[in-house]
């Protein structure tokens, strides 16, 4: 049971791997498993209250089956104290591990005898790369590749710096190997994965390295397909990056450029290292260098002392921008962080008033900016298809989801299509003629 971002999405892959290689095989739901593991997330409140719910809902599942084994590893259990504090919460839970010994599940499977908890959290400070983990990878055209792991950047209210570890970038020739065999293995769009991608190669030996190296190497490799990458963080994209992005055809158009905030206070208080105007450049660089390029955003309501003004100001900023899409969270109090401790936490009822009028904004410019693609033609990767309605979905290049007619099954196809209609930000088409 995966909670959290696209990182934990990935890290389950690795899991599902070792336990197939220790012999087992997933299972059609909880009712019928010998074993679930509980992959967390501890980003905001309302991800651990998800985790320790459904964790109250297992345990009858261990009353019944009292040989079923119930494993929590991920962010949650790394966080300090936390593995401590779920042992007494839920005796019930047999191994409890953390971000950096993921790899040691078998192990941890292997000396199950005795009736204790077993756990078993690694301190990350100076983490290492773990390279040759089975992956037992989704099946679909897409498939995730660690190029980093851990964050050094410390943004006031998050947890990620302390729950994985410092940066460590995974070697190039690793990297450009996997997606080799990946692609030849029939993936079409291979997504690589960092906290702050743009800082890829600064902490390795080699100092030669960097992201867009990176990136030119990987499109390079033969074969149809599209390479995506997240997150990048605003400090750290430069118009290195942004060429490469442009002059590739592989490397897809499209940037999430988390922004946070609009107000210069709050983003000093965040410790993001830019102000909205050296944010708003950076768009303006994409836009010029890639014309027509997707862009979506996280931004978040509610950081302590956050004004009606600061807020507003974040609101002129998502109209300045102008993205396709907007993933927008209210501050969550994390314990540790320092943000914690700042003065003027916000009300829930004011973050919550401020979070809706951000939704509506942007859902105002989404789709504003959906109905400008009617009559466009895109190259989208179909990665779903509805033999009922008939209907293939996937990605254009510029990270647009459409919705076209089709008779034929298409996954795994790159299809040309002209949009003909928009309904909020979902955009419909039809196929091109061949
Ligand atoms: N490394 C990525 C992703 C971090 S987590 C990045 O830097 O963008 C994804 C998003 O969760 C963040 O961008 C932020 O908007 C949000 N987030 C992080 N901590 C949070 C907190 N304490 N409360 C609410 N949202 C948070
Ligand atoms: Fe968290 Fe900031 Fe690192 Fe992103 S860059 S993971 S928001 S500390
Ligand atoms: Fe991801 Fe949540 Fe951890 S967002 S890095 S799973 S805290």
């Amino acid at each position: 049971m995966t909670y959290g971002c696209q990182m934990n999405v990935h890290e389950s892959e690795k899991l599902a791997g070792i336990l197939q290689e220790y012999g087992f095989c997933r299972a059609d739901g909880a009712e019928s498993a010998d074993i679930i593991v509980f992959n967390t997330c501890c980003i905001r409140e309302s991800a651990e209250t998800r985790v320790l719910g459904n964790l109250g809902r297992v345990k009858s599942l261990k009353d019944g089956n009292p040989s079923l084994i119930i494993a929590v590893c991920g962010c949650m259990t790394q966080n300090p104290g936390a593995a401590e504090r779920l042992k007494k919460r839920c005796p019930f839970v047999d191994i409890i591990f953390g971000t950096h010994n993921l790899h040691k599940l078998g192990d941890y499977l292997s000396d199950l005898e005795s009736k204790k908890t077993r756990v078993e959290i690694w301190d990350g400070e100076n983490g290492s790369v773990v390279e040759d983990v089975p992956i037992a990878r989704a099946e679909g055209v897409n498939a995730w590749v660690n190029i980093m792991y851990g964050c050094d950047n410390f943004c006031s209210y998050c947890v990620v710096p302390y729950v994985r570890g410092r940066e460590r970038s995974r070697d190039m020739s690793v990297i450009v190997a996997e997606v080799k065999e990946l692609v030849s293995g029939g993936y079409k769009e291979i997504t690589l994965l960092g906290q702050n991608v743009n800082s890829y190669g600064r902490d390795g030996n080699d100092k030669g390295t960097n992201f867009a190296a990176l990136l030119e190497k990987l499109s390079a490799l033969d074969g149809k397909f599209r390479i995506r990458f997240m997150t990048s963080h605003p400090k750290d994209l430069d118009e290195n990056v942004i060429k490469t992005v442009a002059a590739s055809d592989k490397v897809s158009d499209f940037i999430h450029l988390p922004a946070q905030s609009g107000s210069d206070r709050i983003l000093g208080l965040m410790n993001r290292k830019y102000t909205a105007k050296e944010y708003l450049t950076k768009i303006e660089t994409i836009k010029k260098y890639i014309p027509g390029a997707g862009l979506s955003t996280d931004i978040m309501v509610g950081f302590p002392s956050e004004t009606e003004d600061d807020f507003a100001k974040t609101l002129g900023l998502v109209r300045e921008a102008r993205y396709n899409n907007a993933f927008t969270f209210i501050y969550s109090r994390r314990s540790g962080t320092a943000a914690d401790k700042m003065d003027g936490q916000i009300p829930y009822e004011v973050k919550k008033e401020r979070i809706m009028r951000l939704i509506d904004l942007q859902a105002e410019i989404g789709s504003a900016l959906a109905s400008e693609c009617v009559g466009k033609t895109y190259e989208m990767l179909c990665d779903e298809y509805d033999p009922g309605q008939k209907t293939g979905r996937g990605k254009s290049d510029c990270g647009k989801t459409i919705t076209f007619g089709t008779d034929a099954d298409r996954r795994g196809g790159f299809v040309r299509v002209k949009v003909t209609g928009a309904k909020n930000t979902n955009l419909y088409a039809e196929a091109c003629e061949e």
